[in-house]
């Protein structure tokens, strides 16, 4: 994929490449970062609104709760801890393809939350071959939840997207649901900054898919010959990121025996990161098949967290 993409016209690079251990560590950075609203505004609405979300998911029964992309799982304490108030006990299933994200996640949970029984997955769910993601089969009064916050549905193409939402519906059973957090459209300014901080801890996350060639494929890439861009694309309703050569240069990738050109201002597309008009999400969840049964939004409209049941 990676000499694929490199050789494409436009040139690109799949983003589940951004997180080895050190991209794991500079987005958690980024989420605590003053421009990077997100994390902050989802940790609100699942602050003030938790409680409600897992009423409705459980409708009196026990909730098991599985979590896409799970990464520190910082923002899922609140919903576990509203969890463990209803029933006591919780089984929970984070699922990342970080193993070190998730082991940390993991040693962190049962340190501050006793109760909640943790079993990590290691597990690439965006590339699962087209086959219904699995969950452990639940126990009878059991019902299953699947989150998937973070507005990370967002970093797919709009028929990826559709498409994992469907497997994981067919991974579900009637009274089953999926919950999730998406970034919604508003004012460009706002959203760049969010791309494009002024500390640069974005652009060394953008850079370290780089470094990390370097690292594992013995690429020579000159880091610093590449510049961070972030575009608010409007007419997509995307924020794209990617990296600016800014001179011509030859760039060889030595385990994979190839070598690529880079024109002055070519750039590598590394992540988009779509953004939703009010509705889109709960539209989304209908047509994978589940039925809209909750949405919560912060006041400013700015990001929404919505629940899809399996009828
Ligand atoms: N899904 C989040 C978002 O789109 C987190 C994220 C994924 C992200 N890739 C990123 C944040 C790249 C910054 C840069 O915002």
């Amino acid at each position: 994929m990676v000499r694929e993409g490199l050789t494409a016209a436009p040139k690109r690079l799949p983003p589940w490449l951004f997180y080895d251990a050190e991209g794991s560590r500079l987005f958690e950075a980024i989420t605590a970062l003053p421009e990077y609203y997100l994390t902050r505004t989802e940790r609100a609405i699942l602050a003030d609104h938790g409680r409600s979300m897992m009423a409705q998911a459980a409708g009196g029964a026990r909730l098991r709760i599985a979590e896409l992309g799970a990464g520190s799982a910082e923002k899922t304490r609140l919903l576990l801890r509203a969890a463990m108030e209803r029933q006591g006990a919780v089984k929970y299933e984070p699922i990342d393809v970080s193993a070190s994200a998730l082991d940390a996640a993991r040693r962190r949970i049962e340190r501050d939350l006793p109760g909640v029984h943790v079993t990590p997955l290691v597990m690439d769910y965006a590339h699962g071959n087209g086959r219904g993601l699995e969950f452990a089969a639940a126990a009878d009064g059991e019902r299953m939840l699947v989150l998937y916050i973070g507005s990370s549905i967002g970093n797919f193409e709009p028929k990826e997207a559709a498409r994992l939402m469907r497997r994981l519906r067919a991974g579900l059973k009637p009274g089953d649901s999926l919950l999730l957090g998406v970034d919604l459209v508003k004012d460009g300014a706002l959203l760049l900054a969010a791309y494009d901080d002024a500390a640069g801890v974005t652009e060394a996350f953008n850079k370290n898919l780089l470094a990390r060639l370097n690292r594992e494929l013995g690429s020579d890439f000159d880091v610093e010959a590449f510049a961070h861009r972030a575009v608010w694309n409007e007419a997509e309703g995307r924020i794209e990121m990617h990296l600016e050569s800014r001179w011509a240069q030859r760039v060889r990738v030595t385990a994979l025996d190839f070598e690529t050109e880079f024109a002055e201002g070519e750039t590598i597309h590394t992540e988009n990161s779509y953004k939703f008009r009010p509705g889109q999400a709960e539209a989304m969840l209908a047509d994978a098949g589940f039925r809209p049964t909750g949405a919560w939004s912060d006041a400013r409209g700015w990001f929404c967290v919505c629940l899809g049941q399996v009828e």
